[in-house]
């Protein structure tokens, strides 16, 4: 069956969710955060993300900014550094996240071969509108899909029904593509095509469903297809 839509995770995957760190450590006035950001980083994610798991499990949802908060809080705690001002310049930048440099080139890339493309994500839909505005990359998506539709997190099957739903096309004919291991190996477990987006060089999730292609970055998706 070919594949006919190339569907994207968005935080990690598209847009760069450590550059709000980097970029307020390199801010003049912050040294201790210079020194202890990327600690927070990885606190501020893996919160995050189990904040999600844990309110899908638990039937207790909120949306991705009210876990986007919650996750900074406990990280900057636990770095001793709960400020105010470094907390709302955070939130800030984390609404303008950059994406990766081969971004646009490969969703222009999709768009010229007649894939249809969009994104799948945990996001509130105006984080997302966020995001994809400083990114410049509203023209080459057709479509951008929050979870706020269905009210549960990812890796619940309503959210990767989603897809079909929107695109009329069944799972075998969906390219997913993940930065988030679990995101991947669940996505490959529903049926769809998955590339997980190995960035940092992980093992492979144990988990039920394993990524069918595994890159280091997203320029070669287009040649996946
Ligand atoms: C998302 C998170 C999981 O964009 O990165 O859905």
């Amino acid at each position: 069956m070919p594949i006919t839509t190339a569907i994207f995770d968005a935080y990690g995957t598209l847009f760069d969710v450590a550059a709000a760190a980097r970029e307020a450590a390199g801010e003049p006035g912050r040294e201790a955060f210079a020194e202890a950001w990327p600690q927070v980083a990885r606190d501020w994610r893996l919160k995050q993300l189990q904040y999600t798991w844990l309110r899908a499990v638990q039937g207790a949802h909120c949306d991705f900014w009210q876990v986007t908060q919650d996750g900074l809080d406990w990280a900057l705690e636990a770095a001793g550094l709960a400020e105010p001002e470094l907390r709302a310049r955070l939130l800030q930048l984390y609404w303008e996240l950059s994406a990766y440099p081969e971004v646009p080139g490969m969703l222009q890339a999709l768009k010229a071969r007649g894939l249809a493309t969009g994104i799948l994500s945990n996001g509130s839909p105006a984080m997302l509108e966020g995001a994809v505005q400083s990114a410049r990359v509203g023209d080459v998506l057709d479509a951008v899909l929050s979870v706020e539709d269905v009210g549960v997190f990812k890796p619940a099957s309503v959210v990767y029904d989603m897809v079909g739903a929107r695109f009329r096309c069944a799972p075998g004919e969906v390219l997913f593509v993940s930065s988030n291991g679990w995101d991947a190996a669940a996505a490959a477990a529903y049926g769809f095509r998955t590339v997980w987006v190995n960035r940092a060089g992980e093992p492979v999730d144990r988990l039920p469903g394993k990524p069918e292609t595994i890159l280091t970055d997203l320029t070669r998706i287009p040649e996946v297809i």
